[in-house]
């Protein structure tokens, strides 16, 4: 057999008589008298191969083995193709069946999203997520290529850790019994654990980066996060990949720029390298939804944020406009904003992004009570310097700050927030020893890809979700 050449670089090639053979898994088959039909596609690319084969080279038997989802490898020529969908094919002359299929459950018809996650093993072979998930690598590709070339150090900080990094205490507990420990007393004693503490799956790398940039200047972290919370939304998941940059001496206006620049520099790296896939995208979304969509199509809005300097508010103003907002001609909020220092719902983000300034929306200086205990608190002894970028039809995206570099607010901020010093004593040193202003963001790489792709659910962008009560595979 001649060597396998990936569909990818077969559909590139002209056509030529050189014999070649292609691996896949088929999408389609469709027989006639004197020609057999295939769509195979092996995860290379978004478009499939098709191959033509005549009955009388294949037994009976083989024929009717052959169906979707079933391996084969085909060995056979490219020639210049005459339907419309592709300027190629593969004559093939001779196929092996390297897994038949029988009984396979995704048959070649559109099926619902809320379907595949009940076969979240098999969602790979479809077009939609072979889309996403080259897409979610593109991005994660990106992201490390952005950092690389502004000289950051990518940080491996700890999954099981002690600390609570945002005080809010959505944490997953650890638990394994010390299996040098005598007692019986088992997991529920911390002094019997493992770590002889309480341990927790980390819901952010932050202060383990604060640490870092001390000595190293500007670092990032990226890695999954996990957060116990218990929220079934379409844009909460209990395991999530967060980016996390950190940078010594940037101030909350360096983190902005910092965060609208990685934003626009991962929109090029998808415009540039995932065009088929988008297309695809943009095309199942128009197919998919019977009445006009209030989004402009999939490109067109990626193309937009590209292009388009995101606005910048405070949260007071915020709160002007959503209180102005009310009643809209949208109807009302389910929950109203009634005074300054409530906090923002999603769907108050997204009336300021999809409505009011219908652009992406920097939203700052948010009430210190709303917000975790190592935010810079500024002059006004009410807000603090922190950031949310919020983005349509997604809302939060990014949420960072500046950093309380000031021992005294600091530990001020944890003992109103009720957050043990002896804990973080070790962060405590930061500001110990030589302490400097320094900011840094965090990104949901899921919710990017929320933006990205145009899917609705935050289940449909990671391979496989955690969210509450779901586990299997
Ligand atoms: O706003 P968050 O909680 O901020 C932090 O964790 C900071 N330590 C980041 C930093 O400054 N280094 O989370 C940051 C981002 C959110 O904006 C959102 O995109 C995402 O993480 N996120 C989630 N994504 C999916 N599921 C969840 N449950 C998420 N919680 C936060
Ligand atoms: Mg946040």
């Amino acid at each position: 057999m001649a060597s396998r050449i990936k569909i990818k670089k077969l559909l590139q090639s002209p056509p030529n008589s050189e014999t070649v053979t292609a691996k896949g898994w088929i999408r389609t088959k469709r027989v006639s008298k004197q020609t057999v039909f295939l769509t195979i596609n092996d995860g290379s690319c978004q478009q499939d191969l098709q191959v033509v084969l005549s009955p009388a080279q294949l037994p009976e038997n083989l024929l009717n083995q052959i169906g979707t989802g079933a391996s084969v490898a085909i060995t056979g020529f490219m020639v210049a193709s005459m339907g419309e969908k592709q300027n190629v094919e593969l004559h093939g002359q001779q196929m092996v069946v390297l897994g038949d299929a029988p009984k396979y459950p995704l048959q070649p018809k559109a099926h619902s999203l809320e379907f595949l996650r009940t076969l979240l093993h098999l969602r790979f072979r479809t077009r939609t997520f072979g889309a996403i998930f080259r897409i979610r690598h593109v991005i994660s590709y990106a992201i490390h290529r952005f950092f690389h070339e502004r000289g950051f150090i990518y940080l491996h900080t700890p999954i099981i850790t002690a600390a609570d990094a945002e005080g809010a205490g959505a944490l997953f507990q650890v638990t394994s019994p010390n299996p040098t420990a005598q007692a019986a007393a088992g997991p529920s004693d911390p002094t019997e654990a493992f770590f002889k503490e309480i341990a927790h799956l980390t819901v952010s790398g932050q202060l383990a980066a604060e640490a870092a940039v001390m000595g190293l200047h500007s670092v990032y972290t990226f890695g999954p996060t996990f957060r116990a919370e218990n929220s079934n939304t379409s844009r909460h998941l209990a395991e999530f990949w967060m980016v996390e940059p950190e940078v010594a001496f940037n101030d909350l206006d360096d983190t902005i720029a910092l965060a609208e620049e990685l934003v626009k520099a991962l929109l090029d790296a998808l415009l540039a390298n995932c065009s088929e896939e988008l297309k695809w995208l943009e095309q199942r979304t128009i197919r998919n939804i019977n009445e006009p969509s209030p989004q402009l199509p999939l490109l067109e809005r990626l193309t937009f944020v590209r292009e388009t300097p995101f606005t910048r508010i405070t949260y007071t103003e915020a709160i002007d406009i959503l209180m102005d907002a009310l009643p809209n001609k949208n109807g009302t909020f389910a929950y109203p904003i009634k005074s300054w220092g409530s906090d923002l719902q999603s769907e108050h983000e997204r009336y300021l992004v999809e409505q009011h300034f219908q652009r992406p929306v920097i939203v700052t200086d948010y009430p210190k009570g709303l917000k975790a205990f190592y935010m810079r608190q500024n002059d006004d002894n009410k807000t603090v310097a922190a950031m949310d970028l919020l983005f349509p039809g997604v809302g939060e995206i990014i949420g960072g700050s500046q950093r309380e570099e000031r021992m005294d607010y600091l530990t001020a901020a944890m003992q109103r927030m009720h957050i043990s010093l002896a804990d973080l004593n070790w962060y405590l040193d930061t500001r110990r020893f030589g302490t400097i202003p320094h900011s840094g963001f965090g990104m949901g790489l899921e919710r990017f890809m929320l933006f990205a792709t145009g899917m609705e659910n935050i289940r449909d962008v990671i391979p496989f979700p955690r969210t509450p009560g779901h586990i299997a595979c």
